[in-house]
């Protein structure tokens, strides 16, 4: 089996998926082909010799239907033999992305992917894909993510105020890391035109640069009477962009790439369906067995922020030092455009554990339906 490397990760910033968000104006298919028109220039690699595009889509209808995938590549400009491919795993669908073209260049079957996630929350709402009624009969409870979200709390004793301290310093690590211009290196500025002017939209629009710890306690909770999860704790909805090139050792040879971290261990878990989030802790546990390694080995932790009991749940099974989770926020500060988050993860990621010269990344999402994705990079020296 061949070693997998990443070669280049980028994203464009996430903006608010609401009609006056930054990203709204923009159609997801020229967002993407904005995102792979940068991503094969940036590695050094000549889009012809790109095997396939694979991109994670969560609504894959309307402007998002189609092979997105496909047509994006089509408009990026590659040439007509390279092929495209729109996947959904839901919340992991471009971390999914990942580890399928992993798998394909492990495996020998390709030499060089291009795998990333599309999703415009604001034009293609959720659940703009769903069936308009759900099963009747039907082996598990179908609940909203939220409601999940609010039975995590109670199984792991998480109270209302864990919860906002958490989205708390989520927005203070997003807004220190943007201040800091920790995002540069991976974000690619994205033109919007709005209204016949164009402008240039460079950095994170969710995060809040002064958060207000009570403004935030005061906020209502959305999915249950009494409940503890709020639009503060959760994960906003919001529009982006993300992708990676990954190629194999031979690729890397014969093209001269320069590999920035190789893929490790990845695995994809199914757990409860009605508790849903919950995925992340055995994922966590399987990849970092499949890798021989422990949780203390790992210098940058990303897990999706679906919600702040996702997380809190997760840390207390697993016992991972929140000072190398997340440290530059998470979907509740930055946003969570769904199909692009996985990818978005990854990018910062990679970015983060350059910047701290680490040397293990792990990467890990809960997904709808009570399933979850996991992923161990390690950095090239
Ligand atoms: C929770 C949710 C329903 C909230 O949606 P929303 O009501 O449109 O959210 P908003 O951003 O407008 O926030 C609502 C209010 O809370 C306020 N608010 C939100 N975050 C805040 C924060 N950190 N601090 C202070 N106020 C905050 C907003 O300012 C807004 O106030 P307003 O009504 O006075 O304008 C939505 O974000 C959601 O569904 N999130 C989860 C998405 C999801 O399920 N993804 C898949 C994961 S599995």
């Amino acid at each position: 089996m061949s070693d997998v490397f990443l070669i280049t990760a980028v994203r464009s910033p996430v903006g608010v998926g609401k009609p006056n968000g930054a990203l709204n104006p923009i159609a997801p298919l020229d967002l993407i082909a904005h995102l792979l028109r940068v991503v094969p220039q940036r590695a050094g690699v000549d889009p012809a010799l790109v095997q396939d595009v694979i991109l994670g889509c969560v609504s894959p209808i309307g402007e998002q239907g189609a092979n997105i995938a496909r047509l994006a590549a089509l408009k990026a400009g590659f040439p007509v033999e390279v092929p495209g491919v729109t996947l959904n795993r839901m919340c992991g669908s471009s971390q999914q992305a990942i580890h399928f073209a992993a798998q394909a260049i492990a495996s020998g079957d390709m030499e060089i992917v291009i795998a990333g996630g599309i999703e415009s929350m604001s034009r293609v709402p959720i659940g703009s894909d769903w069936p308009q009624e759900w099963p009747a009969e039907f082996p598990y409870r179908l609940v909203h993510q939220g409601q999940s979200a609010e039975m995590m709390a109670e199984k792991w004793k998480l109270t209302r105020d864990q919860l906002d301290d958490y989205a708390f310093e989520s927005h203070v690590r997003a807004a220190a890391a943007t201040r800091e211009g920790r995002f540069e290196r991976e974000i690619v500025p994205v033109p919007v035109t709005r209204e016949g002017a164009t402008q240039m939209v460079r950095v994170d629009e969710g995060f809040r640069p002064n958060p207000d710890r009570a403004k935030m306690g005061a906020l209502k909770p959305v999915f249950k009477e009494g409940g503890v999860i709020t639009a503060g704790n959760a994960s906003q909805i919001s529009d982006g962009a993300a992708a990676v090139l990954l190629a194999s050792e031979v690729a890397v040879k014969q093209h001269g790439l320069k590999p920035r971290a190789r893929i490790v261990a990845r695995v994809v878990v199914g757990a409860d369906p009605e508790l849903m989030l919950t995925g992340p802790i055995p994922a966590t546990r399987q990849v970092l067995k499949k890798a021989g390694l422990a949780l203390a080995d790992i210098g940058v932790v990303e897990i999706n922020e679906a919600f702040a009991s996702v997380v809190l749940a997760w840390q207390k099974e697993t016992g991972a030092d929140l000072r190398r989770v997340n440290p530059n926020g998470g979907a509740i500060a930055l946003g969570h455009p769904l199909g692009a988050s996985g990818a978005r993860l990854m990018t910062t990621l990679l970015h983060e554990l350059e910047r701290r010269n680490a040397r293990y990344g792990l990467q890990t999402m809960c997904i709808g339906h009570g399933m979850a994705t996991a992923t161990i990079i390690e950095r090239e020296t």
